[in-house]
């Protein structure tokens, strides 16, 4: 096969779903220094946790999931891809880590009780989603007066409408971009107060690390790749 067709197969548009199929084995280790950034400036947002009742929607391999769980939050996990759920299910049981995991559509399905969360976590979840306001009013609903829901995406401001989602594995999936004010729209709409905006880029300390490991991400040092919302219910 020419190089040229053999590429093209290669990045055949798959769904969203078997795209996360594909990707569940390599998905901890492919962006490890897009995780750390983003998670030291999570972390921090939200204060006590210990007890909370928290919901991470689209929780993939269990990336907050494990920790939240470790610092004694009741964890209810969701997401549609059993390959991923499985990854963040051997997980807890190796770490002997009591969490609740649901297999869930969350396009089709909102499965929670009115005003049941402490704290909602939606990271890297709402680029798959056409109407983030959608997701957000329920999201709304199940959590509680004054809880906290933390948003994080791709940062509108980043290069490409529809982001290949994993290319080294040749993969594409679309992914849908907002502006920032249509998702201020959506979270004003949904009954929160923004609290918080961050944009996060990667820390120097990063890019050295990752020099280090021979990855240069001096590119990509100066415009933020992603963007956190911190929001409140107050209605
Ligand atoms: C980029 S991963 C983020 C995983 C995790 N939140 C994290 O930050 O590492 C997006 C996750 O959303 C899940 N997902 C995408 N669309 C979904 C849907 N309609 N319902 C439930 N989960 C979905 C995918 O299976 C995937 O695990």
């Amino acid at each position: 096969m020419c190089a040229d067709v053999e590429e093209k197969t290669r990045m055949k548009k798959v769904s969203i779903k078997e795209a996360y199929k594909r990707w569940s084995n390599n998905y901890d280790t492919d962006l490890p220094y897009l995780f750390e950034a983003e998670m030291n400036r999570v972390f921090p947002l939200l204060g006590e946790i210990r007890g909370k009742n928290i919901l991470d929607l689209g929780c993939g391999t269990g990336r907050y999931s494990i920790l939240l769980a470790k610092k004694g939050a009741n964890v209810t996990a969701v997401d549609f891809s059993r390959e991923m759920l499985n990854i963040a299910k051997n997980k807890a049981k190796n770490q002997r880590l009591k969490i609740n995991f649901k297999q869930v559509d969350l396009k089709n399905n909102f499965p929670f009780k009115k005003e049941e969360f402490d704290i909602i976590l939606v990271m890297l979840l709402l680029g798959h989603f056409k109407h983030p306001g959608y997701l957000l009013k329920k999201i709304s609903k199940s959590l509680r007066l004054g809880g906290i829901c933390i948003i994080s995406t791709f940062h509108p401001k980043k290069s490409g409408g529809k982001l290949a989602l994993v290319p080294s594995l040749g993969l594409d999936a679309t992914k849908y971009k907002q502006s920032i004010g249509e998702y201020k729209h959506a979270i004003k709409k949904s009954n929160f107060l923004l609290k918080k905006i961050l944009n996060i880029k990667f820390p120097k300390k990063i890019i050295i690390k990752a020099k280090k490991d021979g990855i240069n991400l001096n590119p990509f040092r100066s415009k933020p790749f992603l963007i956190i919302f911190k929001t409140r219910k107050i209605r």
